[in-house]
């Protein structure tokens, strides 16, 4: 049964989309079976992997997917993408359901119920969450058995921190008993700065072993990529932000073996 990932920080511009797209392209290229669901409005994710997202039709979109009671997941799934991973894709028809969900009884289960249907074709599904804490965010903590939470090694991040690990216990006490924290992930790290490294270095002491070992560096490859719709290691596979990010994938499989291996 494959796992289901929500990368989310109510924090915009940490790194979410870039770890989303880089993170699933690096498992596809080590022959997992990944599905991403871009769940932002912005479509940032959907772009990123090749597929325009102004070219899409209204029912193409995970807003439809979620929205009409008659939907079936796998109309949805784009299974060609520049990563090699299949994807559902956004657009800002996403703000829609952003309202309209309000609407819906059991409304925080709408894209659980979807995944639920799918998640033994696949090894891993990651879900792009949107930068805020709203329903759709919601909907993705509800679907998710771990939350993968990119952070950029500022002043506030910590505080920013707090707010989301509240959040996940919140859902995890009221509505999805499993869920837990995946990993926290150390974005566009810049190790020249005295303060990304006094703040890494406190995130490591209080959160341990729950901090990636692997670390993003700043690095503009991983930022010129997605405007050639592409995940950084086929854009420039010697970039260090690609190696980064197979490296991460890396981590995260050994992880997966150790788990296997206590249960
Ligand atoms: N490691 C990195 N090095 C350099 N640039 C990066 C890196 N990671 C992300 N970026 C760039 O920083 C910007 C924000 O990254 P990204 O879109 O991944 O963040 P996000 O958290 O998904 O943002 P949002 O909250 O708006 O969804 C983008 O322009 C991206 O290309
Ligand atoms: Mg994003």
């Amino acid at each position: 049964m494959g796992k289901i990932i929500a990368i989310a920080n109510q924090k915009g511009g940490v790194g979410k989309t870039t770890t989303c797209v880089n993170l699933a392209a690096s498992l596809s290229a080590m022959k997992r079976r990944v599905l991403v669901v871009d769940c932002d409005p912005q479509g940032n994710a959907t772009m990123a992997c090749g597929i325009n997202k102004f070219q899409l039709n209204d029912s193409q979109t995970v807003n439809a997917m979620l929205l009409d009671d008659k939907s079936d997941i796998n109309d949805y799934i784009i299974a060609e993408t520049s990563g090699g991973f299949h994807l559902i894709p956004s657009n800002d028809t996403l703000t829609i359901a952003e309202v309209k969900l309000l609407d819906f009884l059991a409304r925080e289960f709408r894209l659980k119920n979807q995944l639920d249907k799918v998640r033994d074709d696949y090894d891993f599904i990651f879900i792009d969450c949107p930068p805020s804490l709203n329903i759709l965010t919601v909907n993705a903590m509800c679907a998710a058995d771990r939350v993968l939470v990119p952070l950029q090694c500022e002043y506030f991040a910590l505080e920013g921190l707090t707010q989301l690990l509240g959040t996940i216990r919140q859902l995890h006490d009221a509505v999805n008993p499993s869920l837990e924290i995946e990993g926290i992930l150390r974005t566009m790290y810049d190790n020249r700065n005295r303060l990304s490294t006094d703040v890494s270095n406190q995130l490591q002491s209080v959160f341990g072993d729950v901090v990636y070992r692997t670390i993003i560096p700043r690095n503009v490859r991983l930022a010129e990529a997605p405007s050639f719709g592409q995940p950084a290691m086929y854009f420039d596979k010697t970039s260090i932000g690609s190696k980064a990010y197979l490296s991460l994938a890396g981590e995260i499989i050994e992880k997966e073996k150790q788990l296997k291996a206590e249960d």
